[in-house]
């Protein structure tokens, strides 16, 4: 166990100035948790009992792998540290993460790091992949799952960050072999697994969902590519194939018949939230479905651009005929 906090955690301090700098742990917040790929994060650092007249310093976490906990380095820009108590973070790509401490007076006193705080992203590093097998979201209470990394384990660890009840804490996977980390709970658990290394590389992050409930929602792990197929089905603990189930996509009912399986084609955004499944009066806990849009061309083609030009209701048809024309000569062939 590296960190353990409880959501509202006790901190009596007398307002009294005998409290030395490095008695005080400021509290680090993130936001957003899954920032989409390239999008801003911002980090509050808050000291208590009071935040002003601190210099912020800001930090990123790099995996210390002999003393199973972080080292924290300064960021780009968090070097001189900021009288302010947030910094932004621009283009966040990859699962990182972060800490902040606060320091005053001349010489400066220091307090001490915050606890890790993390970002997660959907999108895969070109140096970490982690896959889950069986292949799903959700598992039964002791079904071990396994995660795979494919790395060296003295590079490379598995991670997991739980929030249970209002219990939260920051764990290594303990049961490695190889590049292999198997989890067997016994108690229901939903908690986010990546894995890291001692370079300061992130994995990609996912959720996994253990519980025991009489129905499991089988849906995918990682997030679909937009266009691509997918199946959702739905399975009673030790039983693999249902028939009659019930979808529901974000609480609303969008499948009642005897398939047992809900069949996406084309996957598109608006097919992304929280799905769950109903088999004879049971309902499985709900997953989140990610969907991975497709970067869209920056620029219209010339034709359009052209006739964008030209405004009005005649531009528009001349549009939609540009559009018809461009495909007719598709179907055709050059
Ligand atoms: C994990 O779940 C949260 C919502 O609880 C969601 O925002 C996030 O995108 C999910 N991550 C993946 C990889 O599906
Ligand atoms: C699902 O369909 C069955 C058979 O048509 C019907 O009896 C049942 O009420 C439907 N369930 C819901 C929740 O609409």
């Amino acid at each position: 166990l590296l960190h353990l906090q409880t959501s509202s955690p006790v901190r009596n301090y007398f307002l009294s100035d005998k409290v030395s700098s490095l008695e005080l742990k400021p509290v680090l917040t993130v936001s957003p948790s899954w920032p989409s790929p390239g999008a801003s994060v911002t980090l509050s650092c808050e000291v208590e009992p009071s935040s002003a007249g601190w210099r912020i310093y800001w930090y990123k976490a790099v995996p210390d792998l002999s003393h199973k906990s972080y080292r924290y380095e300064l960021l780009p820009g968090g070097v001189a540290g900021t009288m302010k108590d947030s910094f932004i973070i621009d283009g966040q790509k990859h699962t990182a993460g972060f800490a902040c401490r606060a320091g005053r007076g001349n010489p400066e006193d220091f307090t001490q790091y915050s606890e890790p705080k993390f970002v997660w992203s959907t999108d895969p590093h070109p140096a970490a992949s982690l896959s889950v097998s069986p292949d799903r979201e959700q598992h039964f209470t002791s079904e071990s799952v396994t995660l795979n990394y494919g790395g060296n384990s003295a590079e490379w660890r598995v991670m997991k960050f739980s929030v249970t009840g209002h219990l939260i804490y920051l764990r290594i996977c303990w049961a490695m072999t190889g590049s292999l980390c198997t989890i067997n709970r016994t108690h229901s658990d939903k908690s986010v697994y990546w894995c890291e290394s001692k370079s300061g590389e992130f994995s990609a992050a996912v959720n996994l969902t253990v519980h025991n409930e009489g129905l499991l929602l089988v849906s995918p792990v990682h997030p679909v590519t937009e266009g691509a197929s997918v199946t959702l089905s739905c399975r009673l603990r030790g039983e693999n194939k249902l028939s009659d189930v019930i979808f529901y996509h974000n609480d609303k009912l969008i499948q009642n018949d005897s398939r047992g399986e809900l069949k996406i084609s084309a996957v598109s955004q608006s097919d992304e939230g929280f799905y769950k499944c109903e088999h004879s009066g049971n309902v499985s806990p709900q997953s989140w479905m990610g969907v991975k849009v497709l970067p869209r061309p920056e620029h219209p083609s010339f034709p359009v651009l052209l006739v964008a030009g030209l405004g009005g209701l005649s531009g528009k048809i001349l549009i939609i005929l540009l559009i018809l024309l461009s495909h007719c000569r598709y179907l055709k062939g050059p």
